[in-house]
């Protein structure tokens, strides 16, 4: 992966392949911000109406690429286009960052002198820095796109203690998101169960975490029926990967559970053809949630971690769960089987249900788990579902302080009702009705945390992108959810899960 690194050079001598700045149009006033205004005064009085002609208005997500004939050191000028100068904030900051080093080609090294103003702007451009240069080519010949090596953060403070600290955040969270976006991209043949948990038992991190593997007989050992009866079709048999991050004197406990279908057809209730194209990202959650923890350790952040990644792949054969079937989970309940693709629940179900059994102060589960979160909230917003009033309130606003758009939904009283109207069991998995499938799901999730705070994360939107690129979110796998992971564990530490 690309390099980041701090100076503090002038953007008009430091040699590098490009130099990006921003500019801000305000009140119809285009202006280059920050260290990119040595730039504009480099150029001169012709600089803005070159701009003009160039049709460049400085709107967000705009972009020109300008040679520089000499005028500053670097040859290429990349303008990225900020909008107001008031409307700047950390994520405006991280999208201009991946739109100027994107637009770069053929380059070794970019300096990014976008307007910073402190540790915390430092980092919003190093993160969309690296997530924008992201890019999957395991199985190209020929790397689609060519990204610099380093990149340059070009700013004032670059010796102070907090912008360097905020560099290797910035570095660590970035590579920690793109390592979910290469396990969601590999496609399902190559990230079996087993080889899903063999990846992440490999991966290299020279932080503590320590890694178990559960096997189907040690699942079987446990009672963990929700996992196994969704497993039970496949030839790929299922795992549940344990890690746990202990660091000395830990400020909080945080138990994260992630949903990890390495592959969902929809089982005997099988999939359209086009509805199961994208499903090798139903174990977006299990990336995040493992990638996280990675990330949490890395940083050293003083919050102990419990993380299990249920892995499972859902398919249709003679052994494959029926609708209709009975199945005993971990924590004794029977829950009967109406719809073999709402599978996601039952592997959740167990995974959540060992979480019970640490002395976590919250356990926060992560999944794509419905269809209907996406109806409800589109595909970049994630829907959070609570049985804690304070944390549902509290985590869509840690998140958004991450750059993740997540909105609050509710689990109505009557979902209960339905949770527990199955006929033979004690819980029903499926509610026949096709309203409030994500309220539902929760209310069924509700019954395996006992009387634990529980936040529910729906990524079924934003985890993966069928879309074009836009900002610093590539087409596949996004890893969404793990910077909201880390950004709740850095807060954790300064007590923002404390009780009441
Ligand atoms: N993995 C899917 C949900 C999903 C849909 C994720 C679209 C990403 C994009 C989940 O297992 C599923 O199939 N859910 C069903 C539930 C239904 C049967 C109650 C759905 O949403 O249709
Ligand atoms: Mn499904
Ligand atoms: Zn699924």
């Amino acid at each position: 992966m690309t390099s980041l690194s701090v100076r503090s050079a002038k953007p008009t001598t430091i040699r590098t392949d490009a130099v990006v700045i921003g500019v801000t149009n305000t009140m119809k006033r285009l202006a280059a911000a920050g260290p990119g205004r040595s730039v504009q005064d480099a150029f001169g009085r012709g600089f803005v109406p070159m701009l003009a002609s160039l049709g460049f208005e400085a709107k967000p997500g705009q972009v020109a690429s300008l040679p520089s004939a000499h005028v500053i050191r670097s040859p290429v000028v990349v303008v990225v286009g900020l909008g107001d100068e008031g409307s700047l904030d950390h994520e405006s900051l991280r999208r201009a960052a991946a739109i100027g080093v994107k637009a770069v080609t053929n380059a070794v090294s970019v300096a990014l002198a976008l307007p910073t103003d402190g540790a915390a702007d430092v980092r919003a451009v190093g993160e969309g820095a690296l997530l924008g240069l992201y890019a999957f080519d395991r199985y190209r010949a020929d790397p689609a796109v060519d990204r610099p090596g380093d990149v340059v953060l070009v700013t004032e403070d670059a010796r102070h203690k907090d912008v360097k600290a905020a560099v290797t955040t910035a570095e660590t969270v970035a590579r920690a998101v793109n390592l979910a976006r290469d396990w969601v991209n590999t496609p399902s043949c190559d990230l079996t169960p087993q080889l899903f948990a063999a990846a992440i038992t490999d991966h290299k991190s020279d932080a503590k975490v320590a890694v178990r593997v559960l096997d189907d007989k040690t699942l079987a050992k446990q009672g963990c029926g929700g996992i196994l009866g969704v497993g039970r079709g496949s030839d790929n048999p299922p795992r549940l990967v344990g890690l746990e991050y202990s660091p000395r004197r830990p400020k909080a406990h945080l138990a994260l559970v992630g949903k990890g279908i390495t592959f969902d057809s929809g089982g005997l209730s099988l999939k359209t053809g086009p509805g199961m194209m994208t499903m090798k990202c139903d174990m977006s959650g299990a990336a995040a949630v493992v990638a996280a923890t990675y990330a949490i350790a890395e940083l050293g952040l003083p919050v102990k971690v419990s993380a299990y990644a249920p892995l499972a792949e859902n398919m249709p054969s003679g052994t494959a769960t029926r609708p209709g079937d009975v199945l005993t989970m971990r924590s004794g309940a029977t829950v009967e089987v109406h719809n073999t693709d709402a599978e996601g629940r039952l592997v959740l179900a167990d995974a959540l249900d060992m979480a019970t059994e640490t002395d976590a102060d919250v356990i926060v589960d992560v999944a794509t788990l419905t269809g209907a979160c996406v109806v409800a909230l589109g595909t970049r917003t994630a829907g959070v579902l609570s049985n804690d009033e304070r944390l549902h309130a509290r985590l869509p606003e840690i998140a958004g302080r991450a750059g993740e758009p997540m909105w609050s939904l509710p689990i109505p009283e009557e979902m209960k009702t339905k949770v527990t109207s199955s006929q033979l069991a004690d819980l029903r998995q499926h509610n026949p009705e096709p309203y409030g499938g994500t309220l539902f799901a929760a209310a069924f999730l509700r019954e395996f945390v006992k009387d634990r705070r529980w936040v529910h994360i729906d990524i079924a939107g934003p985890a993966f992108n069928d879309h074009e690129a836009h900002g610093y979110t590539p087409k596949g796998g996004t890893g969404a959810a793990v910077r909201t992971l880390v950004r709740l564990a850095q807060e954790a530490a300064d007590g923002a899960l404390s009780p009441g």
